[in-house]
Order: C-alpha cells, then sequence, then structure tokens
C-alpha cells in the first residue's frame, strides 16, 4: 500500500525523538503496520541548529502553515508547543487541508480542543494527542479503548514530572523551596514559562483532557479548581512527614451530583500509598472504572524517548486506520518462534 508521509513541525526534544526512531525503527514500524513511514518535510525555529539527527532527505519549511498545508503528507505531526500562535494556525491548515493530526500539545489542546476536534470532524479527520498528557503513559488509549465499557468513577494522578521532583527533592534533602526550584532550573526541568509547571497549570491541561475523555464532557480548562506548588514550605513538608504523609502536587477529577469536579492542588498523600512513593520526574495516572476497578499507571511523564513513544503510538494508529492485528502484526507475517523448551542444550 501507499507510503504514510509525514510532515513535522517543531525539532526539539520530542520531535528529534520522534525521527530517530522512524530512522531507527523504520523495519519494523513496517511490518507493524504494513504501511511504510516516510518523512516528507520539516519545520523548526532555528534550521541551522546541531540537534545530533539527520535531515537529509526532507524538506525544510520555515513556516509550519505552509508545512501542514503540503500535498506531499498525510500527518502533521504537531510538537511546536504553545496553546496559540503558530501551533493553532498550522493545525488548522492541516486539518482544513485533509491531514490527519498528531500533537503532544496539550496547552493547545486544553483551551481550544474542542474547537480543533469540530474541525477535524468537519473535514473528516482526526486528532490524536496521546503524548499530550503524561508522556509517555498511554492513558489516552487505556481510556479510550481498554475501559471503553466502563462508567468512569474518577481520574486522579500526578500528571507533572517537574512539580513532583520539587516537592520530592524538597522532602529528601530538606532545603527550601527557593533552592530546590533553581534546581530543578539548572537541571532543565523547567517549562520556558516556569509558572506552567509550579502553577499547576500545566498538569491542570492534561487533567482536563483526560477528564473529557473520562466524563464524556467538553475540555473545560477554565472550570479547573487550580493550585499550584508555589506555597509549599519546607515546613509544610516536614509537619506532614512527622504525620506519615507526603505533599503531592495531585489531580482529581469526578462525577459528582453537582456536575464534573476537577481540581489540581497540592494534596496530602499517605507515604505508603503508590502516589506517596512516587519519586523524582514520574507521573502516575489512577483511572477507576465500575467495572474493573482501579488501575495505576506510572511512567515516565516527559522527555525525549518517553514522548516521542507516545507520538509513534498514535502515527502507527493511523497508518493502520485504528485496524488492529489479532497478535503482533498482520495476518501472515509473523515470525515463527521455536519453543525454548524445546532446545537440545
Ligand atoms: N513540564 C512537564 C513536566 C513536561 O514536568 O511534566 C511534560 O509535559
Amino acid at each position: 500500500s501507499e507510503p504514510l508521509r509525514l510532515g513535522i513541525a517543531g525539532l526539539g526534544t520530542v520531535g528529534v525523538g520522534v525521527l530517530k526512531i522512524l530512522r531507527r525503527e523504520a523495519a519494523m514500524l513496517t511490518a507493524r503496520t504494513g504501511r511504510e513511514i516516510t518523512v516528507s518535510a520539516v519545520s523548526a525555529r532555528n534550521r541551522g541548529k546541531d540537534r545530533g539527527v539527520s535531515l537529509d532527505g526532507y524538506v525544510w519549511e520555515d513556516d509550519p502553515v505552509a508545512l501542514a498545508a503540503r500535498d506531499d503528507i498525510d500527518i502533521f505531526v504537531e510538537l511546536m508547543g504553545g496553546s496559540d500562535g503558530p501551533a493553532k494556525a498550522a493545525t488548522e491548515a492541516a486539518l482544513k487541508s485533509g491531514k490527519d493530526v498528531v500533537t503532544a500539545n496539550k496547552a493547545m489542546l486544553a483551551v481550544h480542543g474542542q474547537a480543533l476536534a469540530e474541525l477535524a470532524e468537519g473535514n473528516g479527520r482526526v486528532i490524536r494527542y496521546e503524548a499530550a498528557v503524561a508522556g509517555g503513559i498511554p492513558v489516552v488509549k487505556a481510556l479510550t479503548e481498554g475501559l471503553a465499557g466502563n462508567r468512569i468513577t474518577r481520574v486522579m494522578g500526578v500528571m507533572n514530572g517537574t512539580c513532583n521532583y520539587i516537592l520530592t527533592r524538597m522532602q529528601s534533602s530538606g532545603l527550601p523551596y527557593d533552592e530546590v526550584f533553581q534546581e530543578a532550573s539548572d537541571l532543565g526541568y523547567l517549562e520556558a514559562d516556569p509558572n506552567l509547571d509550579v502553577g499547576g497549570i500545566d498538569a491542570g491541561h492534561k487533567l482536563a483532557l483526560l477528564a473529557s475523555i473520562a466524563f464524556g464532557t467538553r475540555v473545560a480548562f477554565d472550570a479547573m479548581e487550580l493550585e499550584g506548588i508555589g506555597r509549599v514550605t519546607i515546613d509544610d513538608i516536614k509537619a506532614a512527614a512527622d504525620m506519615g504523609f507526603r505533599i503531592k502536587l495531585l489531580g482529581v477529577s469526578q462525577m459528582t451530583g453537582r456536575g464534573l469536579e476537577q481540581r489540581m492542588a497540592p494534596c496530602l498523600v499517605p507515604a505508603a500509598s503508590p502516589i506517596g512513593q512516587l519519586e523524582g520526574g514520574t507521573n502516575m495516572v489512577v483511572l477507576e472504572g465500575d467495572a474493573v476497578g482501579q488501575i495505576v499507571l506510572r511512567g515516565a511523564g516527559a522527555g525525549e524517548g518517553p514522548t516521542a513513544s507516545a507520538v509513534l503510538g498514535d502515527i502507527c494508529d493511523i497508518a493502520r486506520n485504528f485496524r488492529l492485528p489479532v497478535f503482533g502484526q498482520p495476518a501472515g507475517t509473523l515470525t515463527d518462534v521455536q519453543p525454548a523448551s524445546s532446545t537440545t542444550p
């Protein structure tokens, strides 16, 4: 069948991670999806920058909107970030010109997701955004596919690795907030606008997206009760520890008699609980369904490999038109296995 052609806008950590997997695993991806996945064109702010990955063979576009509208792409992969501006303009251009979109942009979706979803539907296209929520954890797929037979009763979790790093480090080192914030900054953990992290906004965007999927509601980031970690003091952390608790930036979303509750705020959680024990830059999402009970997903919520992993998952879903093979690969292409127990020493 025809190759699936990508246009990738944004060649930061995630974009580079996606290119690396596409180059390294081309054969595997073709075997899994039945289609060759190619990159036609790329776009980023700085053309000359050394990214540690070759851009040979890809057309360069300065303008992501022009990239999105190119005739030689099937999927627009949006990895620029930012709720408005070029990311949104290019996503709209892609959908209007008949492209599917894969994005990691939680800010754009939390604010404009509804309108973009309607634009996609109107044009018979899809937007996939697994990478926008909890990085490498496939929580969007868990909710939309695996748990489709459940009424989801609650979604909660720790969805900003930077805040979790800061709170965990305060606890383990006894250092005050300002010093640990500076450490996180020196380590390059913080978003360009640090308030997106420590203000709880980034985590709030992610929770708003999950709540919409879980409860079938419009994405309502505006309606979220939001408090960041900027007022958590080392005394708070020590007092919590003395009582056997940890302070975590915890998001909770549940349907109540008064409507959808969405709250992202520093919370006391038992030190011995899975969330209490969550270390460093990790994310954890807890899903509760009426039939399944509680499910805990834990993994890297950011970084090159984990976020690229989620982007590739979405690209592969589109490549195989959302028709999963019964086993690992399309019928007739599975590799034979010699049972380990039958091999003679
Ligand atoms: N700043 C985010 C975090 C990156 O720390 O989790 C991933 O969205």
